[in-house]
């Protein structure tokens, strides 16, 4: 049952994950109670409850509403906040198997999916693999499940409009699994896949700057039936400001407080990730700090002490400073591309504070 707020004050952001979650734990119960003769499903769904409790910042739902508001003046009706948690279940699905390519451990400050499924095999000999394996059928669940989510019984208004938003979804699940298979080429030992720039900015578009800002405010603005030059206007800020946030993941991801971002300071490093941070330390440093990147970058059996080595090259060779920079420049054009765009007032006001939020965060 998708249960929209009925209040008639306007929308605040704040309120919206909330809502989220909401029809994200009353869809999951109606999964276990659909399927009585598959006790198994407890635990997938407990696990993705696990995740959604232990937090994450909804940007991406958000974003899907405000793109409604961007160009209605009325409340948004039970097909937006279809599509807003839907959004979010795909972005479980991504990112539990993402913890899987990526080796990563920790994901909101908890062990990864494929950590805690493995936790409940211990004892077992071939526990880890299990763990994986049962993580890849989660994250399966977890995609089919946000399509799911979407499903309306009965013809009608919302059947059409979910119908019509289709074309969007399909290019934001094609451009994700796209973006991540690039990012994937282009790891690996920087002696073998040295990083560099121009690959680093498709994979930055591809694996998060589209699925996470652009297209789920198109998608909400299409609900509401925007035309293309607001699409388009949506999508000038939120292109540059999808790159932004990556980028600030990416230093997050080297210098960033494990305790607020929930995440390791090992993992890009350990997997030799393809950032711009990484290409530009490589193309700024001194044969000696290249020596010791190249050493660095990829090396699975990176220790703390040479992490804390390759962070200090990557700060004296000037490259967090110019992330910083190219992270101020994207935040720029983001606002700028709002100026005068063909977007409520209310709807832009909250969208030039969300992209303060989003270039300054530190989880
Ligand atoms: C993490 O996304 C993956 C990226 C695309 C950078 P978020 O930073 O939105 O993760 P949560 O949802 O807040 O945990
Ligand atoms: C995750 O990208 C992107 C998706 C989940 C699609 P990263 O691998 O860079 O993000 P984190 O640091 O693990 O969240
Ligand atoms: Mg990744
Ligand atoms: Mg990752």
């Amino acid at each position: 049952m998708i249960t929209p707020p009925q209040s008639r004050t306007p929308l605040e952001p704040e309120r919206i994950p909330a809502t989220v979650e909401t029809l994200l734990h009353e869809f999951l119960d109606a999964q276990i109670d659909n399927a009585a003769d598959l006790p198994e499903l407890d635990l997938f769904a407990q696990t993705l409850r696990d995740m959604i409790a232990a937090g994450g910042k909804r940007i991406r739902p958000v974003l899907c509403v405000v793109g409604w508001q961007a160009v209605s003046h009325r409340q948004p009706p039970s097909e937006v906040w279809r599509v807003a948690a839907s959004l979010e279940l795909f972005h479980l699905f991504a990112l539990i198997h993402d913890d899987i390519m990526d080796a990563s451990r920790t994901r909101r400050g908890r062990p990864a999916a494929h950590c805690s499924l493995a936790t409940r095999h211990a004892g077992r000999g071939d526990a880890a693999t299990l763990g994986v394996n049962a993580a890849i059928l989660l994250g399966d669940l977890a995609l089919g499940w946000s399509y799911e989510l979407l499903h309306v019984a009965r013809p009608g208004a919302a059947a059409r409009h979910l119908h019509r938003a289709w074309p969007l979804l399909n290019a934001l699940r094609t451009e994700t699994l796209v973006g991540q298979y690039l990012d994937l080429v282009g790891s690996g030992p920087a002696a073998a896949t040295p990083p560099d720039s121009a690959t680093a900015w498709r994979v930055i578009r591809y694996k998060t700057a589209k699925y996470t800002c652009e297209r789920p405010l198109q998608l909400g603005a299409h609900l509401a039936g925007a035309d293309p030059k607001v699409l388009a206007a949506l999508s000038a800020y939120a292109l540059p400001l999808g790159e932004a946030f990556q980028l600030r993941d990416d230093l997050l991801g080297v210098f960033g407080d494990p305790e607020r971002t929930g995440k390791s300071v090992l993992d890009d490093f350990r997997e030799g990730k393809n950032t711009v941070l990484a290409a530009t330390a490589l193309r700024l440093a001194t044969p000696a700090q290249a020596r010791l990147l190249r050493a660095g970058l990829g090396n699975r059996a990176l220790t703390g002490a040479q992490a804390s080595e390759l962070r200090q090259v990557v700060t004296d060779t000037g490259a967090q400073a110019v992330v910083e920079s190219l992270i101020g420049e994207r935040f720029e054009q983001a606002l700028a591309a709002l100026d005068h765009a063909p977007l409520r007032p209310a709807a832009t006001t909250i969208l030039r504070a969300m992209a303060a939020g989003a270039v300054a965060r530190t989880s």
